[in-house]
């Protein structure tokens, strides 16, 4: 008989998890290198719900919308964040807002949403609209690798936006590489603190991050202006509360980790789909030109062909491509006995491309978003690049943002290509990025 995760209490009626029986490693391994035809296979073999044991724990996989809607929206508070964040990036964005539970969660939510409401961001988007106007004047041509220029823009982004701070250069390239030491450590294979290694560095780099918003505090807290960092000091529920200093730099180092690469990977797959598909270039291009070259808060409701592109490009390639709970109490999802402590994961990589929902799933077709076939909404879990329940996305509004001012003055000043028969070789090991990082050919029209 195959090996289950743990017995159903009996008289439940509760289905045992199958056990995937082949090394947890080698699974793993697989699923980097190949996560379709990966979760294909094990489907096929198993179910939509199947357990591998890696790195000493169970990890439990429940494919498919309903799944997801059972665990994300989370009733019965079975499924918890901090223990399954924590335990990949926990000692780097400790005590950000992802890791935290329940009361205290609805908490830090409430008063982090003042940071976020549509005034805030139209406060961002005229601090952000003329820098990105600027610095896309100096867009490279010639052969460029997409995905460094989108990452390099999203930190001068942040920088400006989040943080509102001018910096000799020199202050600023020690910031920007101590934020980028901080996520990469979060996917260190060797996660102890090796002199050198990934996890020493990170632990070391979010140390100069707190140093930086400490020494920065009194100033945010003393004059608002319109960068995240003075608004999260200022920010005050309905109900009078405030964050305290340490949330505030707590917050900040997770907010920015949550915007960046999330941005970069989302621009890299848009640039990639709309060189692949010359068309689609075109007509958001044709969109652009429509427009005000100076992008108002107003005017991002109108970029109808930008936006189809956009999720698409989330469809095929969300840049969070799993969500991961703990279980803290014995549960079910979907009929399956879940016992305290399993770990969970919602695939959303492998969701996306649900034939249940999605025609030609492989395919990428914006249209699938247009009013009149609107694929997304067969089931409101169908499509989750910003995740679901209490825990989706605070900056899905400011992502979106970004990304389509960044796109709007590529569209109008560039025309960029790839090769006819390039495609885009992706490294899942964790979030996704181009193993290449997009070498695409750019003029300037
Ligand atoms: C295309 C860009 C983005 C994508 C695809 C994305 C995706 C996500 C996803 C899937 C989650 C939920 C994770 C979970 O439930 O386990 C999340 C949470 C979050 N994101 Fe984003 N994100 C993006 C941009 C941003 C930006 C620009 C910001 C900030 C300005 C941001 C801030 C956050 C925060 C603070 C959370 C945690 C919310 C909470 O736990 O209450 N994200 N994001």
């Amino acid at each position: 008989m195959a090996k289950v995760l743990a017995k159903a209490p009996t008289g439940s009626g509760l289905v045992e998890v199958p056990c995937v029986e082949r090394n947890g490693i080698l699974e793993m391994m697989s699923m980097r290198r190949d996560p379709f035809g990966y979760g294909e296979a094990r489907r096929a073999r198993y179910g939509e719900v199947s357990s591998l044991h890696a790195f000493g724990t169970e990890f439990v996989t429940f494919a498919g919308a309903r799944a997801a809607d059972e665990i994300l929206m989370n009733r019965d508070k079975a499924f918890a964040n901090g223990p399954a964040w924590g335990y990949m990036i926990g000692p780097f964005f400790n005590r950000g807002i992802m890791l935290l539970d329940f009361d205290e969660h609805r908490h830090h939510r409430h008063i982090m949403q003042q940071a976020f409401t549509p005034s805030a961001l139209k406060g961002y988007m005229q601090e952000m609209q003329p820098m990105i106007a600027d610095r896309m004047q100096r867009f490279p041509t010639g052969k460029v690798k997409l995905f460094n220029e989108f990452k390099s823009l999203t930190l001068d982004v942040a920088l400006e936006v989040f943080l509102g701070v001018e910096l000799p250069q020199a202050e600023a390239d020690t910031l920007n590489k101590a934020f980028i030491e901080t996520v990469r450590a979060g996917v260190a294979y060797v996660r102890k603190p090796v002199p050198g290694g990934r996890w020493w560095k990170g632990l070391r780099s979010r140390k100069v991050l707190e140093e930086f918003f400490y020494a920065n505090i009194d100033a945010k807290r003393a004059r608002e202006t319109p960068d995240l960092f003075s608004v999260l000091c200022h920010a005050e529920s309905d109900d009078g509360h405030r964050f305290t200093d340490a949330d505030v730099v707590n917050h900040m180092i997770f907010v920015l980790m949550a915007a960046h690469d999330t941005s970069t990977i989302t621009m890299t797959q848009m640039a990639y789909w709309m060189a692949k598909s010359p068309e689609w270039q075109h007509k958001a291009r044709e969109e652009s030109l429509s427009m005000n070259p100076e992008l108002g808060y107003d005017d991002l409701g109108s970029m109808t062909v930008l936006d189809l592109v956009l999720k698409e490009s989330l469809r095929l390639c969300p840049p969070v491509p799993g969500q991961p709970r703990v279980a803290v109490k014995d549960t079910s999802v979907g009929g399956y006995y879940v016992p305290e402590g399993t770990f969970v994961t919602i695939p959303q990589l492998t969701n996306h491309r649900d034939p249940e929902f999605f025609t030609n799933p492989e395919m990428f077709d914006p249209e699938r978003f247009s009013p009149e076939r609107a694929e997304d909404k067969g089931h409101r879990l169908a499509w989750t690049p910003f995740g679901g329940g209490v825990h989706k996305c605070i900056g899905l509004y400011f992502g979106q943002m970004e990304i389509k001012t960044i796109m709007h003055h590529l569209l109008r000043g560039y025309e960029w290509s790839v090769p006819r028969d390039y495609e885009i070789p992706m490294d899942y090991s964790a979030l996704p990025v181009p193993k290449d990082k997009l070498p695409a050919t750019v003029i300037r029209r």
